[in-house]
């Protein structure tokens, strides 16, 4: 066996993250780990990579013991680890990227063309092309995943571990990935796929273990196993079926009309926008990342000003208007970009979910304690959000959990509407069922609800309407019932419906 953890457990306080965990990788292998939120994958993940001691337990690796104090250890050992953010310089060149750290030295300073060189070897090698002089921050999510597992092949990694690599990824660029993943086995590299997509667990793994409550309820083959089988053994039961009422559609909410975002190119980022959201519907925005959705929503909720168009709440123009008014008119927003927008991770899980709940727990001035700890308690448990403590910093949450409080907190805000961004990324399938559940009571309690997803199983399953974007464009809106997964897919790719 090239790997093996041997009983690990790892405890912070009170909270046993890693208990007795046993988790073996033979060479060549492509080795998931799943589980739901919380359940403790990140943090063997990061034991094994030297960024956290365990409490007990052991690691060998071709079986004699090693000890990783660092991740300077884990690399040494030839252990690499892609983390559930990326950790790149955006400023920075991919060369450079790749190379940081351990850069090829000229008599003085940092050789340029000695790196892009060597990253145009690895490139090759490995068959996932970048254009080394590029600059990061301009490179799609793609390129940036595929920059990522570069610069950790360059670093001698034998063991890669990828933290839900797919999160936010385009289907097409989800693909590439697998492809490359599959390949890179082939020539002996080892894979750890921690990933809440089962799909794609089962058509790449070899192996499948499940992690809950920070323990293995089970290790299996991935062609013994299924999707059903792998949500038993992680959640421990089966899962709520959703169902939808029919919709009694009321007056408009959001009425964006010829909205225009130039930006710096050529052609617009926003491109004559115009849509509608009506009480008591899900519409939903189906597009691939990066075609308009991220300036639409921050143009609606105030984070970007439009060139040119108007945006109208419940009949009032908020084109311009600050973040803030726009939310005491009637918005909440569960942002795209989590740890941008979402939440101070050096705040407390009560803290963040006071956000923007303030008012209502003021009496002469005064924090009313009771009632916040009584409101952030009840989401808590509604949405099976795993913390220590309310006193819990957020910075120690899981991905998960922490998009479930925000989910949370937002919903709590009651307000006639709601833009749902990726609402469900990184969460389990358990909590996904308990998040669209909820976004339909909303809008059966004749919310409007805008959702930008990019899964099309998630626009498909929830929305009234969809409207397709393509770039920076509307290039077509449906009803749900008319609504496939062809149809979209061929408009988000730029193709023209006949007749
Ligand atoms: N530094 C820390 N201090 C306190 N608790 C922590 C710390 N790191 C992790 N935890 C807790 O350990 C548990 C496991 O977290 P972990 O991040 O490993 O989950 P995960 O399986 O990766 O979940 P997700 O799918 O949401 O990413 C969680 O309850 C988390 O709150
Ligand atoms: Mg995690």
């Amino acid at each position: 066996m090239l790997l093996q953890m041997e009983n690990i457990t790892k405890n912070y306080g009170a909270v046993r993250a890693n208990s007795e965990v046993s988790f073996n990788l033979r060479k060549g292998e492509i080795h998931a780990l799943v589980g739901e939120n919380g359940a403790g994958k990140t943090t063997l993940m990061r034991i094994l990579y030297g960024m956290e001691t365990p409490t007990s337990g052991e690691i060998k690796l071709d079986d004699k013991s090693i000890s990783l104090a660092s991740p300077t250890d884990a690399i040494k050992h030839g252990i690499g680890m892609v983390h559930q953010h990326f950790m790149l310089f955006s400023s920075f060149s991919i060369a450079e990227n790749i190379v940081i750290g351990r850069e090829p030295a000229k008599a003085i300073g940092f050789d340029r063309k000695a790196a892009a060189m060597e990253t145009e070897r690895l490139a090759k090698q490995y068959g996932m092309p970048v254009d080394p002089w590029k600059k990061v921050g301009d490179c799609s999510l793609g390129v940036q995943q595929r920059v990522e597992i570069l610069k950790v092949l360059y670093q001698g990694a034998e063991i890669i571990i990828l933290d839900e690599p797919t999160g936010v990824l385009t289907p097409l660029e989800v693909k590439e990935l697998l492809i490359a993943i599959k390949a890179l086995a082939a020539q002996g590299k080892s894979f750890i796929l921690i990933s809440h997509k089962l799909q794609e667990i089962l058509e790449v793994a070899d192996r499948i273990t499940v992690l809950r409550d920070g323990k293995v309820s089970g290790t299996v083959n991935a062609a013994d196993t299924d999707e059903e089988q792998l949500s038993k053994l992680m959640v421990g039961r089966d899962l709520v079926k959703l169902s939808r009422n029919n919709r009694t559609r009321g007056k408009a909410v959001l009425e964006v009309s010829s909205l225009t975002v130039r930006g710096t190119k050529t052609k617009p980022l926003l491109d004559e926008v115009t849509l509608q959201v009506n009480e008591g519907e899900i519409v939903g925005i189906a597009g691939i990342s990066g075609n308009g959705q991220s300036e639409l929503l921050q143009a609606i909720s105030g984070l970007m000003k439009p060139d040119a168009g108007s945006i109208k709440l419940l009949g009032q123009d908020i084109t311009g208007a600050s973040v803030l008014n726009i939310r005491k008119q009637g918005l909440a927003h569960i942002p795209e970009d989590r740890y941008q927008w979402g939440v101070s991770k050096e705040a407390t899980v009560m803290e963040n979910g006071l956000m923007g709940h303030t008012e209502k727990h003021q009496k002469y001035g005064v924090m009313q304690g009771a009632g916040i700890r009584k409101m952030v308690s009840e989401w808590v448990e509604r949405f099976g959000i795993k913390t220590g403590s309310l006193h819990t910093k957020s910075q120690y949450l899981s991905g998960g959990n922490l998009q479930k409080l925000i989910v949370a907190r937002e919903l709590a805000q009651h307000s006639p509407f709601l833009i749902a961004a990726e609402p469900t990324r990184g969460v389990d399938v358990g909590a996904m069922e308990i998040i669209h559940t909820e976004l339909l009571e909303k809008r059966d309690g004749q919310g409007a609800i805008l959702l930008v997803s990019s899964e099309l199983t998630e626009v498909l399953k929830l929305s009234d309407r969809i409207y397709v974007m393509c770039e920076g464009k509307v290039v077509g809106e449906m009803m749900a019932e008319t609504a496939t997964e062809e149809r979209i897919s061929l408009l988000m790719a730029g193709g023209k419906e006949v007749g």
